[in-house]
């Protein structure tokens, strides 16, 4: 039996992991319907707790532990949030939201293991705590859709699975065109992906390049930001590359009622204003809309569709308005 609260702490952590782990699939959607298999508590878990309630009382007292323990909610929500919708986001307004939910949770947690005599009384408890937690989060997701679909929910964007992919440095490179020795250093990859791989690629091969993306793994080459919080300061990349990531929620932005257009046209203007002289800004999709008023007296615009590139690229990401463009903005002076 763990008896230290840092033994306690990773296997209460390992449980709540391993509940996302079982419900990846599901989508925010189920989060807002409240699917029962997220009210299923599994057995050991629920015995865990029992047995070990002064340990885990101790941990949630601690100030330290339980925000430590509410952190690994958070971020698996964030993950959970992210690979079932790619266009939802959670700003730090939206996380510290979600950060006090958690927090409440675990209080309501620390009350019902304080209160329960036997374990029947325990297992009923908590089962209602979880209830009230999951009703919680379904309401918080209500605030993030339109109010005009009514009983449509199923429609909503925002409830839709949109997938995530990250795709192998190879073809990132080969979809956009681009040759490792022509990049001018340094180089940025918008939206990177969680992994990282072509900056990891790229770094290997002895390109000074940073990645940066709202999750990712601990390392160095990685930066964990959203890039409406990152400084853009003028004349510092050599190339920015954003593969099927700023320039696709763009215009996803650009065609949802609901969306931040102007916002991500002046990011769009930092990034290209960001770049040095004869540096290029490079992405996938296209966007027309917004690339035909750029002064051709500052960029360079080159756009080549997918299809006319390869025509038999099976994994090109589909096509719905014709932006499945690769473009390069240069910046000319
Ligand atoms: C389809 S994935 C592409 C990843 C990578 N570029 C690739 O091709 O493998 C899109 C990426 O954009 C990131 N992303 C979306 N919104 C973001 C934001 N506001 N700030 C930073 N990254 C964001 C997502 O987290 C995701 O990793």
């Amino acid at each position: 039996m763990p008896d230290t609260k840092s033994e306690i702490f990773n296997k209460l952590a390992s449980y709540v992991l391993r509940r996302y782990q079982v419900n990846a699939r599901k989508s925010m959607l189920d989060v807002y319907q409240v699917d029962r298999d997220f009210l299923r508590l599994e057995k050991d878990n629920l015995e865990f707790m029992y047995e070990n309630r002064p340990g885990i009382i101790a941990i949630l007292n601690d100030p330290e532990y339980s925000i430590d323990l509410a952190g690994v909610f958070v971020r698996s929500s964030l993950e959970f949030t992210y690979s079932s919708n790619q266009f939802v986001n959670l700003n730090q307004d939206e996380q510290q939201r979600l950060i006090a939910m958690y927090c409440n949770y675990l209080q309501g947690m620390k009350m019902v293991l304080q209160e329960s005599g036997t374990f029947a009384e325990f297992e009923k408890d908590f089962s209602n705590l979880v209830k009230e937690h999951f009703k919680d989060l379904s309401n918080n997701i209500s605030r993030f859709f339109d109010r005009e679909t009514g009983w449509q929910v199923q429609e909503n964007i925002i409830l839709k699975q949109v997938v995530c992919s990250e795709y192998t440095p190879e073809f990132q490179l080969d979809l956009l065109g681009l040759k490792k020795e022509d990049l001018i250093e340094p180089v940025l990859d918008l939206g990177c992906g969680k992994n990282g791989t072509l900056v990891k690629y790229l770094r290997q091969s002895g390109i000074k390049a940073i990645g940066v993306d709202r999750i990712v793994d601990q390392d160095p080459s990685l930066r964990e930001a959203d890039w409406f919080d990152i400084d853009f300061k003028t004349d510092s990349w050599g190339t920015v590359i954003s593969h099927m990531a700023f320039s696709n929620h763009f215009a996803f932005h650009h065609r949802y009622k609901n969306g931040r257009p102007r916002q991500y046209a002046s990011l769009y203007m930092e990034i290209l204003n960001s770049l040095k002289p004869t540096g290029s800004f490079i992405y996938s999709p296209g966007l027309p809309f917004i690339e035909q008023y750029l002064p051709d007296d500052r960029f360079s615009v080159q756009r080549q569709a997918i299809s006319e590139k390869n025509p038999t690229q099976r994994d090109a990401p589909s096509n719905p308005d014709r932006q499945a463009d690769v473009v390069k903005v240069k910046k000319l002076i």
